[in-house]
Formats: C-alpha cells, structure tokens, sequence
C-alpha cells in the first residue's frame, strides 16, 4: 500500500501551479457525451476521480482520446448502452452527472444508485425531484436508478437545499428540454458556472448560473466546442493552508482569486499577508497565527472541502477557535488521526472546539478520505519528525502530483511503497 512519508519542520517557499478543477472537470467531462460532435477539453487534472470518470464513459461507448496529459477528445455519437454499472459508482460517486446528460440527450438512464459516502449521508432526493420536475419517471430497480421520458418539458424547480451535484445534474437534463427551465435555490459553485459556461459554448442557453436562480432556454442540440476547465479552487486553498501553518512564503499560480476569497479572508484573520495579482495569490506567514471561527457553507461561503485543512490550521494558532460543519455531519473524521499529533480537539455534533497547540509531533496517520488526508499531510509538513500518511489513494482521487509540488516548494516528502523504502527515508530525512 502507499504512503507518504514526511519529515516536517520546513518552511515551504516558492511557487506552485495549480491544475484544473477536479470537480468542474466531472461535470464537463460527463456533459461532453450530449452532443455527436467531438469536444476538445483542455486543463483537465489528472487524478483518479477523472480517470474512472472517462472509464465509465468508455464503457457506454464514447469515445475517448488523451491529446495530451490534459486535453480530452471526447466524442458520444457512438453511445450504445445507457446504463452505468456499480462498479464505476462505487468508486466515484460523481459518474452519477452520467444520468443528467443521458437523460437531456437520449431521455433514458440507468445508473447504480450511489452508496453511503464516508463523509455523510448523501441524498439525492433533489437531483430526482428536478428530473421528475422535468417530466421524466424515476424508478428505483435492483439498485439502479433509471429514468426516463417520452420528452422532457421545462418546468419551475425549486431545489431545496443548495446542492452541486443537484443543481448540475438538473441543468443537463434540462438543455434540450421543451420550453424554459427555472432553477431556483440553485448552487452558485465556480464549477456551476464553469458548467454552465461550457454547455453554452455547446449552443445551449443558460442564464444566471453563479446566482440562485438559473434559467435554462432548451436548445434542439448541442454542437462541437473546445473549453478549458478553470483552475482548482480546492488545490489552491490546500497549498494556501500549506504557506501557512509552515511559516512559508507561497506564490500560488494559475488561480482566480475571486473563487479563494473567503479562505483569503479566513488566512489574513488568523494572521497571515496575502498578495493578490490576476491569476495568482502569495501567502506569506510569518507571525503566529491567531484563532478563529469559521463556518462551512454553500459558496461563496467557506468550502466544506477545506474544512480539514483550516482545522490543521487552528490547531496550531493561539486561543480557542470553533469549527462549524454545515454541509457534510460526517467530516471531523480526521480528528483522531490528529490527535494522534498532538491536536486538542473536541468534537461535538456538526461542531469541532479547537484548542491551539504550539506544535504537532510526527505519527503514522490514515487518511479517511480525500481532503482530510490532503490535511493530514499538511500537518505532516508542520509536524517535529517524521509522519507517515497511509491510504494516499484517497489523496490521488483529487490530487495531481501532490507530494512532487510540495518538493519543489522544499517539503521532506517522498511516496513509499515498502518498509525498505520507508527506511531510506528515515536515514536520508536525519
Ligand atoms: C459536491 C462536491 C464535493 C463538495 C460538495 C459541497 C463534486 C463532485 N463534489 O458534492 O466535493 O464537498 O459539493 O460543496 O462536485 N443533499 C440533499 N439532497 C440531494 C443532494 C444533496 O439533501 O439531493 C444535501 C447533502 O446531503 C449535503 C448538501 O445537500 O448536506 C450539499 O450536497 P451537494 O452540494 O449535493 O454535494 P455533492 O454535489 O455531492
């Protein structure tokens, strides 16, 4: 199994790129498949979410074409089967944006019906309501969900709760639906957007996407475009969390700033200087950092995504801060974990009582899932000797070359298979 090993206690500095937004990408990627034309995607990530997305694409037909290690041709004129099997479901749960654009081309789809996700429950009670909003019938069969319509017709659908995964699966399915669709309590999510954005340079017709009230023109079909999926936020926020509980001095690259306000916002509350320019922010810290309270919400609130991080963040900054989960009841799973470095952390409910520490001390951890285990790594690089992170294949699903940014921001880190590697690590990293 792999692992990261880290021997912490060293300032990270200079520059890093980020790649493209993993979750954006699903969604673009997924939607590609709802014209015959072939669309050309740049800036996609290459992670494991990506890869079994496009596997699960193959597998009904599309045809799928690596330019390059991040343009995609992908062409769906040749989709033969309209079901996604479990095992593509159960792997990411996101092959599920496959039902909204089968449904908006060929109005039928079947696909497994996600399971419990180690982060919560996860309903999707809202994606159904949209669809059945739209005209189509939901059924739930031998574990799949499948749907379909003699045709879909606009309709006023009211989602709610804010949801991304809902709010993007419905805009599929409504593009090439009869008449307007209105979508209100909708999702604003910079990967909402870029969804919306990219649909429309297909021919579609959507208005409002990034407000909670999307309006959606149905459009007799979608035609050929090339797109380049946005930058991710996530990553960004991950390696600003890095800059700071490090004492570093960072210069993120090939960012929009706009989508990182309100972790901006949260760093220069606990006491760190960041450096906006066009398409880069630079975090540097060098005093100690300060408590806090944050509050995860739909955005442009504070992303449930980078709750873990923040959390590795407080714990290392004076006073007390509390950590408020609004979106996800199951993300403090990284607690313990932390603990084990020496955090002071009380969980209570949706809410996490975090007690400053002056330092972590290196373990052997477990990532529970893909952001917390992209925390546990950062407070690996905060930590007095050495961490060793297990389960990485968790970080891999969101993550580009994660431990090989960090090297070249100075990070001790190395991926390790095998307990001789581990202990070259060990007598390199002294
Ligand atoms: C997406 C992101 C995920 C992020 C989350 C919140 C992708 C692939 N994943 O997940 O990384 O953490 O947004 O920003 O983009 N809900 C319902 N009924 C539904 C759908 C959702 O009650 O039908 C609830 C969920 O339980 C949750 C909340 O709505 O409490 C938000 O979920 P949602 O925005 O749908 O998250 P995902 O799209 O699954």
């Amino acid at each position: 199994m792999e692992q990261y090993a880290i021997k912490g206690g060293i300032p990270l500095v200079g520059e890093v790129e980020i790649g493209g937004a993993k979750n954006a990408a699903l969604a673009i990627l997924a939607a590609s498949v709802m014209t015959d034309e072939t669309v050309l995607i740049e800036n996609v990530p290459d992670v494991r979410d990506v890869k079994v997305l496009l596997q699960a694409m193959e597998s009904i037909g599309a045809i799928v074409k690596k330019v390059d290690r991040h343009t995609y041709k992908i062409n769906g004129s040749q989709i033969n089967n309209l079901t996604i099997e479990d095992d593509y479901i159960k792997k990411i749960r996101a092959s599920y944006y496959l039902l909204g654009a089968l449904l908006g081309k060929y109005k039928k789809a079947a696909v497994a019906l996600p399971g419990g996700c180690n982060i919560g429950s996860r309903p999707i009670d809202q994606h159904i309501k949209g669809f059945k909003g739209l005209g189509a019938s939901v059924k739930i069969e031998h574990g799949l969900i499948v749907t379909s319509a003699e045709e879909l017709v606009g309709n006023h659908i009211y989602m709610d709760v804010v949801t991304v995964g809902g709010t993007i699966n419905v805009m599929m399915a409504a593009v090439m639906a009869k008449g307007q669709t209105t979508i209100e309590n909708a999702a604003k999510e910079p990967h909402v957007v870029d969804l919306a954005n990219f649909l429309n340079s297909m021919g579609a017709n959507i208005k409002g996407a990034g407000t909670d009230v999307i309006r959606i023109k149905g459009v007799e079909k979608l035609h050929k475009t090339e797109y380049a999926v946005i930058p991710d936020q996530i990553e960004a926020g991950t390696f600003m969390m890095a800059a700071a509980i490090t004492k570093g001095d960072v210069t993120i690259k090939n960012v929009i700033p706009k989508h990182l306000e309100s972790i901006t916002a949260k760093l220069i509350e606990i006491g760190c200087e960041i450096e906006e320019s066009d398409d880069a922010v630079r975090v540097v810290s060098s005093k100690p950092l300060q408590h806090t309270q944050v509050k995860t919400l739909p955005y442009p609130g504070f992303p449930t995504d980078m709750q873990p991080q923040i959390s590795v963040a407080l714990a290392l900054s004076q006073g007390t801060s509390i950590v408020t989960e609004s979106i996800f009841e199951n993300r403090f799973k990284y607690v313990d974990e932390l603990t084990r470095m020496g955090a002071d952390i009380k969980v209570e409910g949706n809410t996490a009582i975090i007690t400053g520490v002056s330092g972590y001390t290196g373990a052997s951890v477990s990532a529970p899932d893909l952001r917390a285990g992209a925390a546990l790594v950062i407070a690996g690089l905060a930590a007095e000797g050495i961490t060793v992170v297990d389960d990485i294949k968790y970080i891999e699903r969101g993550y580009e070359d994660f431990h090989i940014k960090l090297k070249k921001l100075g990070a001790q880190i190395e991926k390790i298979t095998a307990e001789k590697d581990f202990s070259k690590f060990r007598f390199q990293a002294v």
